[in-house]
């Protein structure tokens, strides 16, 4: 490899970057605040541990977006709004219906978000609001999107939501078809509050630079799920179970064989490192509880073993702790939902974070164009196309 010329570059003024812009701040944020070393996380002010013990994921989106709690009468007006939204345009549900049964959700979910950008809220003069209306219109269909097509590709009827109840509550009903009870209910609550929001990962960067350009919130948000579909980002929810159910197929399995295999080869293991966390990341606290608890009720105690099993081979060989993807996997399969749609509910939850990034990025705003550094060839010369 080539020294790098860096002679046409003013390095006082523009300082040569780390490889995956490791420590490099890129923006101010008032939305959230990790402390890597000590494995604090903090949305707008509130440690994540207060918001997973009070609050509810409406409540969580409402503080995002405002950098402040709600009073009630605020809160019934964000519920209502979210009521009034969660219905799908009948466009959308068509394409669900014709869509491929076998295409990821995320893929899915990437374009009818796109088609979203149709059915608009009504403008007013207001922009702030106008694009708050349409995070709430996002924040309200994108429940709708993942349960109707997972309905469409097991060949049942796209149900139309509940009105008054949860997104939590409202997601799980139209994905099954019946109430969830209370724990169900509170179980997936929590894993939204858990993922709404986490600093400058690379989904909402991609956010904020989408609407640094000043392109519509919906292209932000279309984008960011591309983003966080990818097996680095969010997408390790999905093969963390993919990776616990290929262990378990031809039944037992010594788990810490398996995995020192993986890491002698090199593989990373999912559900595990973070760029910022050099400890236990403290969404995973909550999830590893859940994960016991539901894994004992449902009968998948064995998943759980594994996962201790992997906790502890990771911590001995490389000193790696997990991350939310770890324990999330286990908590979704034991409340019997399919692992492809992991990453999806993700997004259904990062929605609020994403939203609140675009609007801050909109109120103080200045184009994301860094530089490249050029390590090819100069000023060669042409060679004709008969002699290459
Ligand atoms: N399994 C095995 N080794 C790992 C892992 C892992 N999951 N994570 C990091 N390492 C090792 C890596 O091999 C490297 O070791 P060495 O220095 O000996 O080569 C060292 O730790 C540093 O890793 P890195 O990949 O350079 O660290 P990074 O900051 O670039 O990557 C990461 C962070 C999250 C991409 C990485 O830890 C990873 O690939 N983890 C697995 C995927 C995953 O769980 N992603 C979800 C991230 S958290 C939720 C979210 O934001 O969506």
């Amino acid at each position: 490899m080539k020294a790098h010329d860096l002679s046409s570059y003013n390095l006082d003024e523009m300082p040569y970057i780390n490889k995956g812009l490791e420590g490099i701040v890129a923006f101010s944020t008032t939305k959230s605040f990790i402390d890597g070393q000590k494995g604090d996380l903090i949305y707008s002010g509130y440690n994540i541990h207060t918001l997973a013990e009070n609050a509810t994921f409406e409540e969580v989106c409402f503080l995002l977006w405002y950098d402040r709690l709600p009073t009630k009468k605020e809160l019934n007006e964000l519920t209502s709004h979210l009521d009034k939204h969660r219905h799908l345009p009948e466009e959308v549900m068509t394409y669900i219906r014709t869509a491929n049964p076998d295409a990821e959700p995320m893929a899915i979910l990437r374009s009818a978000v796109s088609m979203l950008s149709s059915y608009t809220v009504e403008p007013t003069s207001d922009e702030m609001q106008n694009i708050l209306n349409d995070a709430i219109l996002m924040t309200a269909k994108i429940p709708s999107i993942i349960a109707a097509y997972d309905r469409v590709r097991n060949g049942k009827e796209i149900l139309e939501p509940l009105p008054g109840e949860s997104t939590a509550a409202n997601f799980l009903y139209m994905l099954n078809g019946e109430k969830p009870g209370d724990a169900a209910i509170k179980t997936m609550d929590l894993c939204l509050i858990l993922h709404a929001e986490h600093g400058m990962n690379a989904s909402t960067f991609t956010t904020r630079t989408i609407a640094s350009t000043m392109s519509d919130i919906y292209s932000a948000v279309t984008g960011a799920i591309g983003s966080l579909k990818g097996p680095l980002h969010g997408g390790a929810n999905t093969a963390v179970m993919n990776m616990l159910l290929e262990m378990g197929k031809d039944g037992d399995v010594d788990v810490e064989a398996y995995i020192k295999d993986r890491l002698v080869k090199k593989e990373k293991v999912m559900g595990f490192g973070h760029r910022v966390y050099k400890t236990f990341d403290p969404r995973a606290h909550h999830l590893q509880k859940m994960s016991k608890k539901l894994s004992v009720e449902t009968g998948h105690e064995k998943l759980y073993d594994w996962s201790m099993t992997i906790l502890n081979t990771m911590k001995s060989e490389k000193n790696i702790d997990p991350n939310v993807d770890f324990f999330s996997a286990t908590v979704y399969y034991s409340i019997g939902i399919q692992p492809d749609l992991y990453t999806a509910i993700f997004a259904m939850s990062r929605i609020s974070g994403w939203t609140a990034h675009y609007m801050e990025q909109w109120a103080n705003n200045r184009l994301v164009r860094p530089r490249a550094l050029y390590i090819g060839e100069k000023n060669l010369d042409w060679t004709p196309i008969e002699n290459r």
